[in-house]
């Protein structure tokens, strides 16, 4: 089977659905030469414009997914959820796993730490044809979980991660459905894992491998470290390596792909309040140099939108204007919005409030330029990880580690 997966909805210079947002004119030149990358081969998928956008839990639901498709081609993975919670088919899980009919690849991450129960979510996900695209993630810095041996901690212990990525390449392959993972670079800087991790991933014939530069001690803060990516791309010669880490702009991305050589690129927290980078990345990837700059009014109907679309997905208006109200810093930033109506859309409680508030916005605010963009989401400062004692001292999992590994799954939502 191949799926392409592209079709944009709403390029710049396409016509837009009725209820499509922002358009504008070009905000600055892009680098105007054409990227000479090939689309991203993912198995049996081809992925037309090497972009992915990264799972965040609480964020890259069918909702959110939906108004970044309709700008750009490209990849578009659902936020993660626990393999045992999915084992268990609970009401959440299967809703983050759902999909809109139109999604012609259906993304899934999953998050797990027990080689059987992960297995079983992949074989679940296979029989039940819910995915074309399952990712795995190693990448969650959350004290949380890495405190048990979860998340970035652990491709530290190289065997327990061996043995998941087994279990879920096995079952992947009876489907012939790609299986992907996606990484940090280590623990911390003395406890790298990203090169070990990728060749055991290789060997086992993932489809492809994601680094997130950055350590679980740097959580999201500093920079991520490009140079590493480099490396993991020239050290795997053979299966596609994509780059994640600070890619705000459409510039970013292209920058990323000539430093480091990367076959793609995973876009997170520079799209949030912001869908319309999609359609940016697409156009700069094919060497124009058109970019979105949606005026304060044309970013007013997007959120609205939002708002709409996750009121679809939760089936219930309340849950879904809770939820809409961490979006609002994120899509005005730079705009001309008081303070007063900022902190009323953040605690705003319906759709006919949220359209009063919207109507007080004011009409002739154009697109304010750099305020509106660079870094935005999670940042903070670096930690000393939390790892279980003695994580560090060796890289093969004992009998207290494996006990307590177990307990990394319950209660875990994101990174
Ligand atoms: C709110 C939030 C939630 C996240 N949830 C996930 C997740 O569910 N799975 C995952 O692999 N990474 C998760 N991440 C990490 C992102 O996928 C990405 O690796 C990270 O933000 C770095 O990329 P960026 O600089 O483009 O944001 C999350 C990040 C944020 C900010």
């Amino acid at each position: 089977m191949t799926v392409t997966a592209s079709a944009p909805r709403n390029q710049h210079d396409a016509a837009a659905p009725p209820a499509a947002p922002a358009s504008g004119a070009p905000a600055h030149a892009g680098s105007s030469t054409k990227l000479e990358l090939p689309p991203l081969k993912l198995g049996n998928l081809t992925v037309d414009v090497p972009v992915v956008l990264a799972p965040m839990a609480g964020i890259t639901n069918k909702a959110f997914r939906r108004l970044c498709r309709e700008y750009g081609g490209g990849l578009y993975v659902a936020e993660m959820v626990t393999s045992r919670a999915l084992v268990e088919r609970n009401e959440k899980s299967m809703r983050i796993i759902s999909h809109d009919e139109d999604e012609e690849v259906r993304s899934v991450q999953l998050y797990g730490v027990d080689p059987k129960t992960v297995g079983a979510a992949v074989r679940l996900l296979v029989e039940e044809d819910r995915a074309d695209h399952i990712d795995l993630n190693f990448g969650c810095p959350v004290p949380k979980v890495t405190r048990k041996g979860g998340g970035s901690a652990l491709p530290w212990k190289t065997g327990l991660f061996e043995s998941i990525i087994r279990a879920a390449t096995t079952e992947a392959a009876k489907g012939e459905i790609p299986l992907t993972i996606k990484m940090r670079k280590g623990v911390t800087e003395d406890h790298l894992t990203f090169l070990d991790a990728g060749r055991i991933a290789r060997d086992y014939g993932v489809a492809a491998v994601t680094l997130h530069g950055r350590t679980t001690g740097q959580f999201y803060s500093g920079q991520a470290d490009w140079s590493a990516i480099k490396e993991l791309r020239e050290a795997l010669p053979d299966v596609p390596v994509l780059g994640n880490g600070d890619i705000w702009t459409a510039e970013d991305a292209v920058r990323m792909v000539r430093e480091t050589g990367v076959d793609g690129v995973v876009v997170g927290r520079g799209c949030q309040g912001r869908p319309w980078l999609f359609g940016d990345l697409q156009a700069a990837f094919d060497g124009r140099d058109t970019r979105f700059t949606p005026t304060l009014t044309e970013v007013g109907e997007t959120f609205y939108r939002h708002a709409e679309l996750l009121i679809d997905y939760f089936g219930n208006e309340e849950q879904a204007l809770r939820d809409i109200r961490k979006h609002v810093a994120w899509y005005f930033k730079g705009y001309m919005v008081g303070g007063e109506l900022r902190a009323a859309m953040a605690t705003v409680g319906t759709l006919e409030q949220l359209r009063h508030l919207l109507d007080q916005l004011n009409p002739e605010a154009g697109y304010p330029g750099a305020d509106a963009e660079g870094p935005r989401g999670r940042a903070g400062s670096p930690k000393r990880p939390a790892l279980p004692d003695g994580w560090l001292d060796s890289r093969e999992l004992n009998a207290e580690h494996q006990a307590m590994i177990a307990a990394a799954e319950s209660d875990v939502s994101g990174g």
